[in-house]
């Protein structure tokens, strides 16, 4: 998501990737995750100006330890918030130019300061505000951060001779130092800098050290940290177990950030907000929609109804599953709509995959106003957001990437409707989002289901999209995912899915010649869609998959497998 964000030492690939998408101009966003549904409404918050974020002071769900995260630009810091969410520690992410006043609204426990592109000595880098150490709360600076903390207390932080890059060991020098309790005194850990702090600020001193950084670790002996390193990345296997330390033996926090205590929490928030109004909310059969509606019917029951819009370019059985869950198993009030044609009459002719995705947004939005509309007086419009969207639009560079997201997911719901918002996700990651799924008990598979773009079918058949076309590749489709899931691979990948090509080529069947469908099939792993790199299946299973598509699909005579990561290539082909 942070495509524009610069960062000095990150790896090769992702410098490239970004050159990539700037040169190419390309009309994709890269999204979390299943963002079909509410990336088509999320227009209506901007139409209506209408913010769901807590007041001054006021935090979701009631929580009451809240940590805030100094954002100075690194691809890390949302790692850094994930990690502390992972102790069960609720945080936020503020950009390292907000005011003050806006962070200390979160009655922080303390403040952990990210790592950064910049340099600290450099005019006009981004530095903390400085209350926050005069609030005398706990500070835990992060490689940048920890150079943040060493400039403005009175340090002096330069280049060093040599960059560290990559693994280091680290010697912990001080006896019983809170942040390495439990711990042994060398660790692996990750480093990423080029500047070193020369001088420690007045009063510090060294608690750990690595070949090449004296200072890797410094600490005022009472409530500020500062670490060379980034504890918050998998390369640092000791680091989960840092930051709990800080959180819990320095900072005191209790960890109460649980599943259950957010969806007590969310429930009674939603009571309050909706009293006793109408709320809509649009399913995609994707997790966050189903979370977000599931919480939603859990505090109002009958008062929520959802719409389901069958777009006719969705999965095979994938309409008819969704439907049942939501309707047999969960009890929820849906409005099923099956709009095949009207989507399929405006893709007639259409090849260029912008007209596409604009068409099925447009469409979308019609005749999902027009089922809300027949429910009478409707006030709520209930959206499954998520934190890393509402960071994202939060950012300074997030201008830029809500203009590619507008661009894909033309349309957002008429102002007329003036529908206030319920969001009761958006202060959650995915996986506590899935976590919340779970315990509300969606069935599994809806729950870890792959990421499904809200075109769907339509950018994954090259050229125009027809019943017959739409027939093959569910076909071609349903062979991979079941292969895969029989495999026992689904959950490691990130999105496993054929493509219908528009290039025939000649085979042979029996005694005849066949003139036939190119099918392509991906596979990807993952972290969050900015980058990817296609799956090393073993070559039983791609021949099973291979040979399975020829044999069972009619029209299809040659498979190919798709070996390009991201960057240079994109997920999807369109
Ligand atoms: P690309 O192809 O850009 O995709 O590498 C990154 C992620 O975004 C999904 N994707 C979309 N999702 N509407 C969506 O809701 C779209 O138009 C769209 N295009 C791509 C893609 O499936 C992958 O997860």
């Amino acid at each position: 998501m942070n495509w524009i964000r610069r960062t000095r030492f990150r790896c090769d690939i992702l410098s490239q990737m970004s050159e990539a998408k700037e040169k190419s101009n390309s009309h994709r966003v890269v999204t979390s995750d299943d963002v079909e549904v509410s990336t088509y409404l999320e227009i209506a918050k901007e139409i209506q100006g209408e913010q769901t974020a807590p007041k001054p002071g006021e935090l979701p769900h009631g929580t009451k330890e809240a940590i805030a995260i100094i954002d100075f630009g690194s691809q890390y810091s949302h790692l850094i918030a994930r990690r502390v969410r992972e102790c069960n520690v609720y945080c936020e992410l503020f950009h390292w130019e907000t005011p003050l006043s806006k962070i200390m609204a979160i009655h922080p426990r303390c403040f952990i300061l990210s790592g950064g592109p910049a340099s600290v000595y450099e005019k006009g880098a981004p530095l903390a505000p400085v209350g926050i150490y005069e609030s005398h709360l706990p500070v835990l600076g992060i490689c940048y951060g920890m150079q943040a903390i060493s400039h403005q207390l009175g340090g002096v932080v330069a280049p060093g001779a040599r960059r560290e890059y990559g693994q280091a060991v680290l010697h912990v020098s001080e006896e019983n130092s809170p942040l390495f309790y439990g711990l042994e005194d060398s660790l692996t850990v990750w480093m990423s800098h080029g500047d070193n702090v020369l001088d420690m600020p007045p009063g510090f001193r060294s608690s750990a050290y690595t070949e090449n950084s004296p200072n890797a670790v410094i600490t005022d002996g009472a409530k500020i940290f500062g670490l060379q390193f980034h504890p918050e990345v998998v390369h640092t296997p000791q680091g989960m177990s840092i930051i709990k330390n800080f959180l819990h033996r320095v900072c005191g926090c209790h960890g109460t950030w649980t599943p259950g205590n957010v969806i007590h929490e969310s429930i009674e928030a939603i009571k309050k907000q909706v009293g006793d109004g109408r709320v809509i909310c649009a399913l995609s059969g994707g997790v966050d929609s189903a979370v977000a509606a599931k919480l939603v019917h859990a505090a109002i029951g009958d008062q929520l109804t959802c719409i389901f819009v069958n777009n006719g370019l969705l999965r095979r059985e994938e309409p008819e599953r969704a439907l049942s869950t939501f309707r047999k198993n969960l009890k929820m009030n849906v409005v099923y709509v099956d709009a095949t044609d009207l989507f399929l009459d405006q893709l007639k002719g259409v090849i260029d995959p912008e007209k596409k995705r604009k068409s099925i947004g447009q469409e979308f939005i019609k005749v999902f106003e027009s089922e809300a509309t027949k429910l009478g007086k409707v006030d709520f419009l209930a959206q499954g957001t998520l934190y890393p969207d509402v960071i994202e639009s939060a950012t300074p560079e997030s201008k830029a990437a809500n203009k590619i997201k507008t661009h894909h997911n033309v349309g957002g719901l008429p102002s007329k409707m003036a529908l206030h918002l319920i969001e009761p996700l958006r202060y959650l990651f995915k996986d506590e989002v899935r976590e919340v799924g779970l315990q509300l008990g969606l069935p599994e598979d809806m729950v870890w289901r792959q990421p499904f773009p809200g075109p769907g079918l339509a950018i994954r058949i090259i050229g125009e999209v027809t019943r017959e076309k739409l027939e093959i590749l569910r076909g071609a489709d349903w062979i991979v995912m079941n292969e895969i899931k029989k495999a026992k691979l689904y959950r490691q990948m990130w999105q496993t899915f054929a493509i219908l090509t528009d290039v025939h080529s000649v085979g042979v069947m029996g005694d005849f010649r066949t003139y036939g469908y190119l099918v392509a099939f991906r596979a990807v792993t993952s972290q969050d869609a900015m980058t990817a790199d296609w799956a090393r299946l073993p070559y039983n299973l791609l021949a099973t998959i291979s040979n399975r598509i020829v044999n069972e699909v009619p029209g299809v005579n040659r498979v190919v497998y798709d070996i390009t990561s991201k960057p240079p290539s994109t997920i999807e082909w369109e």
